[in-house]
Formats: C-alpha cells, sequence, structure tokens
C-alpha cells in the first residue's frame, strides 16, 4: 500500500481533498496532508488530520527541527506525491520551481513521483499561461490528471473541475509514474487495479460500432392520484453514465429514462417515461437490441389510483397494490430476447446470494450486483460485482462514469 504526501492547494474543489482522503484510507493507503495556506480557507487541517489519523502541515517552520522531521524528509518519506487541487497558483510555482512555502519546497525537493489534480476557473485553466506550465510539468515527468468538464462552483462551464476522488486514486494504480519499476504498487496490484479501469478501452475489442444497445435508468413513479406518486431514490446517474459510455464506443444506444433530472448524453436516443408499464412499453417498443441493461429502480407495485386528489378531510387513505410488469423477466423470455440481457440487483444484505438468485429467476446472462446499503443511491461512486454463468468478478469500486466504462468494455467483448 501506498505512502501518499496530498498536498491541498486553495480552492473550492480542497473539499473533495477530504474525500479523497475517506477513500485512500479504505483502500489501505496512508496519507500525510500538506495544507496550502490557500487550501486552509476551503478546508480545515482539523478535518484532513481526522480523516487522515495523521498530523498536518502547514508551514516550513513547523518542521524547524531538522533531526525530528525535516522537508527533505517530508517528501521523501512518501512512496509519491499529489497536488489535489492544483490550482493554477500552484502549477506556476512547480513550473518556475518557487519554492516559497513548506507545499512549493517539498515539490522542488522530492525524488517521488509527482502527480496533480488541477481544478479552477475553465478560463484560468485554458489559459495559454496555464496550459504552458502543465507542458512544462509533463516534459519533466509530473503525472498531470486533466480535469474534467462541467458546470463550476463560479457559474461558468467547461473543463476544470476536479475528478471525482475515486478517478483520481484509479489515475494512481493505471500510471504508477515515471518510474517504470513502480515502486509503491506491486506490480500484479498494479495489474489488477489496470484490469478495472477502462479495460479494453484502447483494445481493438472495445468497439460497440453497428450495434444497438438498450439501457433503462431511473426510478419509476406510480400515481396515487393526480397530484402524488410512490416513487424510491433511484438518481438515474450509473444508468446514464452507462448510456454514454455504450455511445462513446459507437453504438447506438437507446436509454428509457424515468423521471431524472439529467442530461441526455451525447449520441443517446432518450425515451423519457413515468412509469412501469410505461417503460416496458417504451423498451418492447425499442427492440430487437444486440444487449439490454435494466438500470432503473422500478416500482414492484402501482396503486389502484384515484381519479381526483385525495382529500385530507378524508383520513388516510387506503392503497390497492397490483404487481408492476418484471421488465427484465419479461425481456428473459421475450421473443426478441437481446443476446446479452443484464439486470442490476441492488440488495443492503446477502448481496451476492440474492443477485445470483435473481440471475437464473429473471433469465438474464449477467447480473451487475449493487451493495446499497451506503450512500450509493444518489451518490457519485459505487462498487460493483458481475455475476455470469462463469461466477463472480469484483468489477471494483469507483465513480459511477469508470465503472459503466468498465462494465461497457466486458460487453464490447462479449458481444464482439
Ligand atoms: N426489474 C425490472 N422490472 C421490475 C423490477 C425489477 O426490470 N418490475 C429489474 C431491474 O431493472 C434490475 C433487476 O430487475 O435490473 C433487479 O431489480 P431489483 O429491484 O433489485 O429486484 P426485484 O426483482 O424488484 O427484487 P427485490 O425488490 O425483492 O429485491
Amino acid at each position: 500500500m501506498a505512502k501518499i504526501l496530498l498536498i491541498v492547494g486553495g480552492g473550492i474543489a480542497a473539499f473533495k481533498a477530504a474525500e479523497l482522503i475517506r477513500l485512500a484510507r479504505r483502500h489501505g493507503h496512508e496519507v500525510t496532508p500538506v495544507l496550502t495556506a490557500g487550501g486552509a480557507h476551503f478546508v480545515t487541517a482539523m478535518t484532513l488530520a481526522a480523516l487522515a489519523e495523521s498530523p498536518v502541515y502547514t508551514s516550513l517552520w513547523d518542521l524547524k527541527d531538522e533531526t525530528e522531521m525535516g522537508h527533505i524528509q517530508l517528501s521523501r518519506a512518501a512512496d509519491l506525491v499529489l497536488v489535489c487541487p492544483a490550482t493554477a497558483d500552484l502549477l506556476a510555482k512547480m513550473a518556475a520551481g518557487i519554492a516559497d512555502d513548506l507545499a512549493t519546497t517539498l515539490l522542488l525537493a522530492t525524488d517521488k513521483p509527482v502527480y496533480a489534480a488541477p481544478a479552477m476557473n475553465v478560463r484560468m485553466w485554458l489559459h495559454d499561461a496555464t496550459q504552458a506550465n502543465v507542458a512544462t510539468l509533463r516534459s519533466r515527468g509530473v503525472t498531470v490528471i486533466d480535469p474534467t468538464e462541467g458546470a463550476m462552483a463560479c457559474g461558468e462551464y467547461g473543463p476544470g473541475r476536479l475528478p471525482e476522488p475515486a478517478d483520481i486514486l484509479a489515475h494512481l494504480f493505471r500510471h504508477p509514474g515515471p518510474d517504470p519499476g513502480s515502486r509503491f504498487f506491486p506490480e500484479e496490484q498494479r495489474q489488477e487495479a489496470e484490469s478495472r479501469i477502462e479495460p479494453g478501452m484502447t483494445s481493438k475489442q472495445a468497439d460497440l460500432t453497428g450495434k444497438h444497445i438498450l439501457v433503462t435508468a431511473g426510478p419509476t413513479h406510480e400515481p396515487i392520484d393526480p397530484v402524488r406518486v410512490i416513487a424510491n431514490r433511484s438518481s438515474g446517474k450509473q444508468g446514464f453514465a452507462i448510456a454514454a459510455a455504450a455511445a462513446a464506443l459507437g453504438a447506438r444506444v437507446t436509454l428509457v429514462a424515468g423521471p431524472v433530472a439529467l442530461p441526455t448524453p451525447p449520441g443517446v436516443a432518450r425515451i423519457d417515461v413515468e412509469t412501469a408499464d410505461q417503460m416496458l412499453a417504451a423498451v418492447e417498443s425499442a427492440l430487437p437490441a444486440d444487449a439490454a441493461i435494466l438500470v432503473a429502480a422500478v416500482a414492484d407495485w402501482k396503486v389502484d389510483a384515484s381519479p381526483t386528489k385525495l382529500k385530507k378531510s378524508a383520513g388516510p387513505p387506503q392503497l390497492s397494490f397490483a404487481p408492476n410488469p418484471d421488465i427484465l423477466a419479461t425481456l428473459g423470455s421475450h421473443p426478441d430476447r437481446p443476446r446479452l440481457l443484464i439486470g442490476f440487483a441492488a440488495e443492503t444484505d446477502d448481496l451476492l446470494a440474492n443477485a445470483a438468485a435473481k440471475r437464473t429467476a429473471k433469465n438474464a446472462d449477467w447480473i451487475v450486483a449493487n451493495d446499497v446499503s451506503g450512500d450509493v443511491m444518489g451518490g457519485a461512486s459505487n462498487h460493483l460485482h458481475l455475476l455470469t454463468a462463469d461466477g463472480t468478478e469484483d468489477l471494483g469500486a469507483g465513480s459511477k462514469e469508470v465503472l459503466a466504462r468498465t462494465l461497457l468494455a466486458r460487453i464490447a467483448q462479449d458481444l464482439a
């Protein structure tokens, strides 16, 4: 496991450094945080110390006693240095070799692989000065992790967002730094991690050109009366990420979406539905498909809805429920059954046993098992297992986007 020296720069994304520490610790890594003066405006040393279970270093003068822990020793005791978030200012200082505080002094003194995860306003990121600094740093062997694109805290849109902490950690596994010997991750562990992260994305097999992929996502809403529904906590994020990953591999994608407020991924044909009955009708109308990935959290029951609004004065309503169609099971025995039929199993208990039972009961080829006992519903990251006729595979933990790409690469291999 790696010893990570984490330099937290000053930017709104500094709060994500806290989540990164939590995740890294959960994976068994040690984290020693260094908080810049700017970073301390966004996150406290106390928070970082509590999550890292380590002292947090903030000033060169904390390290005055060179016999105890000098700055050279601090930078060399780590296996790697990660700057997260790396501000435009920090990148500029790194490129210019300025050492005017603890963080920049450590960065100049280290002999370990250095990673930088920039996060800043889109115009600052795209500025020639920043791009030139990034190019300089890359030419010197610093791994600069590209920021992602999206709406920014400052109200603008574009590249400049810090990637999800899980993706940043995954990056450390994937790119073991300029030293090919990879001192901080044993080769076996590195290969295993690499095989999970976008496996095959650059290989010839990961191509879905000419294939039709059908995806369901989000919750369903079952009306009680004209204004009320029974809903669930599904955000649709995992299903949308899967549809996006399929389109990115060249597939024709139909996404049948329950009520969610997510943007349609580029290249995806979306059909919006509300109820389970509507979802089934939309799914059947989209057949045939080479693969169907049913990620939606379909309500098991529908209500015999009142045509008029139920009044409070009438007292607690007596709702009468009827079963909804099971879309996955319907496709499992459909004359137009997709060649590869994949269900999701959201479980809080007995994850793998329940998922295996669903695979056979619904005649699915694969079930992706999803432990929803934590904050998965609505959250940005996930941990998935893949159950096939051949057994169970841990697809790993990561952001919903990274896991979607991992799953789609497996699907592309299977359909090839
Ligand atoms: N599913 C479906 N139609 C339903 C219910 C579920 O297509 N009416 C699909 C989901 O999209 C998912 C899989 O079946 O791919 C398993 O869903 P899940 O809610 O975990 O299973 P249930 O069969 O509803 O079982 P339970 O709620 O008892 O766990």
